[in-house]
């Protein structure tokens, strides 16, 4: 499926922007510069879907991209960066609300978690977001080439912990890096059972 064809379908900035409802969707969700493009660039396996940037606040709109007509992508912007004035925080959380709460395609968002940092307050708002509006969602811990096994084992405990309290967690934790390629192959498989349900 990754391995075809991969197009950008359309970016919205605002609720009456979005792409008629179609396809099953997955919704790449996280703080900002958490390496949701980066992510979505590994699993189609091309370095330039996704736009990346080490400047946080890249990804602005939603970015919805077509996977061989079977599946779509969303790239979310990113959240909790400290420079974002309030109006720009209330433009992102209309967006993001409205979103979840009226897209029936949406099968699944993933969550993605720094694992240097693990779950945040914001992330934490983020998952009461998504148990409100009941879009099951999947953690994924990000830029795990940064630790070494003994901090990868404690995050992904101390992560654990956290998601089995949630209504809406999909209880399954992937710890990935797209720099290396690790846990790429068990992502896109997991990816691979919504668009053939
Ligand atoms: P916004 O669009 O601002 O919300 O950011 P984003 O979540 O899309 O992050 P992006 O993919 O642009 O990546 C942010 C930075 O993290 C870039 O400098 C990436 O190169 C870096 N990065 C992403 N994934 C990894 C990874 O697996 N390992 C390492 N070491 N760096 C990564
Ligand atoms: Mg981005």
């Amino acid at each position: 499926l990754f391995a075809r064809d991969i197009t950008f379908m359309r970016g919205a900035v605002d609720l009456e922007t979005l792409p008629p409802f179609g396809l099953p969707e997955l919704a790449f969700a996280g703080r900002s510069n958490v390496g949701k493009s980066s992510l979505i660039n590994a699993l189609c396996g091309r370095s330039t879907v996704a736009r990346t940037s080490n400047t946080p606040g890249r990804t602005q709109e939603l970015n919805f991209f077509d996977v061989n007509s079977r599946l779509i992508l969303v790239d979310m912007p990113g959240y909790g960066f400290a420079s974002a004035p309030k109006d720009k925080v209330d433009a992102w959380t209309r967006l993001i609300k409205g979103f979840l709460r009226g897209r029936p395609t949406l099968r699944r968002c993933i969550l993605l978690v720094d694992s240097r940092h693990g779950i945040k307050d914001n992330d934490r708002e983020m998952m009461d977001m998504l148990d409100k509006a009941a879009v099951v969602y999947q953690v994924v811990l990000t830029k795990i080439d940064k630790l070494n096994l003994a901090e990868i084992e404690a995050v992904r405990e101390r992560t654990l912990a956290e998601i089995s309290k949630r209504v809406a967690a999909y209880p399954h934790l992937i710890l990935t890096s797209s720099e290396k390629g690790v846990g790429i192959p068990e992502l896109r498989a997991e990816i691979l059972q919504l668009a053939n349900p």
